[in-house]
């Protein structure tokens, strides 16, 4: 497997089918729809709506039912960064090599472009489940709990009600497991949960998810320290400037690092419990531990 050359390709699939599912530029709202597609056909490593496709053919899924909710996913996840780069969260002006959605489009555009990617993902979904039916329905739950009030938005939530304030590590996970871990989470499940995975499994995999999350989220913490901007995309010492605790203002880079390693090695080792196999989604799991960016 040359998993580079594959994750390119796949990489590629996800792209083009993301923009056509976004709202044509047309209307006096033409703007809006403008600022949703800047902020998603930016860039990004489509990691989530990936980890959904891949977790849907390792249950056995082989058609394009996935891709609808694929696309959504990643809407909202775009969402949650373009929101978290307002002035009134991380105040950030690059995402994705480029400038922000509000630096570009202005503060209001910024929030109304999070909005329309928020809302238009439940358009994309609740089409899909009216036209496909089957397990639609079930992994269109999956991914509005993981993102909702006690999910992502919790933990961006509390992630904002903390800053400036020393933290224990418990309450770092509790943070990270909600405005990390629960959309990678939900990938993993609604993926599943599309070809037909049982609950026993689905609960497996939320556990998996959990373990990614929580690496992702402190990897993300040290690339924030030791990046490279270029490679990022993003500005480092961002949480330095908003006061934000961390794995490394805890325990340093290397423990940090450490860390990351432990949570992915639980993270495959529950993996590999299933009775289902899928060696690129193992492999892109595992890379997410020396990632940088
Ligand atoms: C950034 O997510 C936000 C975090 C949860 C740390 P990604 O690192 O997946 O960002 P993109 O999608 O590649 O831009
Ligand atoms: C944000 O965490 C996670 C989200 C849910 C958006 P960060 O604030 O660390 O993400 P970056 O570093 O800006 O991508
Ligand atoms: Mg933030
Ligand atoms: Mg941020
Ligand atoms: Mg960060």
């Amino acid at each position: 497997m040359d998993f580079e050359l594959l994750k390119k390709q796949k990489t590629e699939e996800i792209n083009a089918f993301l923009t056509a599912f976004l709202p044509e530029e047309s209307g006096k709202e033409a703007v809006l729809c403008e600022a949703m597609k800047y902020s998603v056909a930016v860039g990004g490593k489509r990691l989530r709506p990936m980890i959904l496709l891949e977790a849907y053919t390792m249950f056995g899924g082989t058609d394009a039912a996935a891709q609808p909710f694929a696309a959504a996913l990643e809407m909202i996840h775009t969402y949650s960064l373009v929101h978290d780069d307002l002035p009134a969260m991380d105040n950030d002006m690059y995402r994705r090599g480029q400038l922000t959605t509000h630096a570009k489009y202005g503060e209001a555009l910024g929030v109304l472009a999070g909005d329309g990617l928020l809302n238009y993902a439940f358009e994309v979904m609740s089409d899909a489940v009216c036209e496909q039916g089957g397990n639609g329905a079930k992994a269109m739950r999956i991914l509005a709990k993981a993102a909702g009030v006690r999910g992502m938005i919790a933990g961006q939530t509390v992630d904002l009600e903390w800053t400036g304030k020393p933290q224990t590590r418990e309450l770092l996970d509790y943070i990270n497991e909600r405005k990390t871990s629960a959309l990678l989470c939900s990938a993993l499940m609604a993926g599943a949960a599309l070809a037909g995975a049982t609950d026993a499994e689905l609960s497996v995999l939320k556990q998996v998810g959990n373990y990614v999350g929580l690496a992702f989220q402190i990897k993300d913490d040290i690339l924030d320290v030791i990046g490279d901007e270029s490679k990022l995309g993003k500005p480092l010492h961002s949480d330095e400037k908003n006061e934000k605790s961390t794995y490394v203002t805890l325990i340093g880079i290397d423990g940090a690092q450490e860390t990351v390693r432990e949570f992915s090695d639980k993270a495959v080792e529950l993996l590999d419990t299933l009775p289902y196999r899928n060696p690129f989604l193992k492999e892109l799991l595992l890379s997410l531990v020396t990632r940088e960016y």
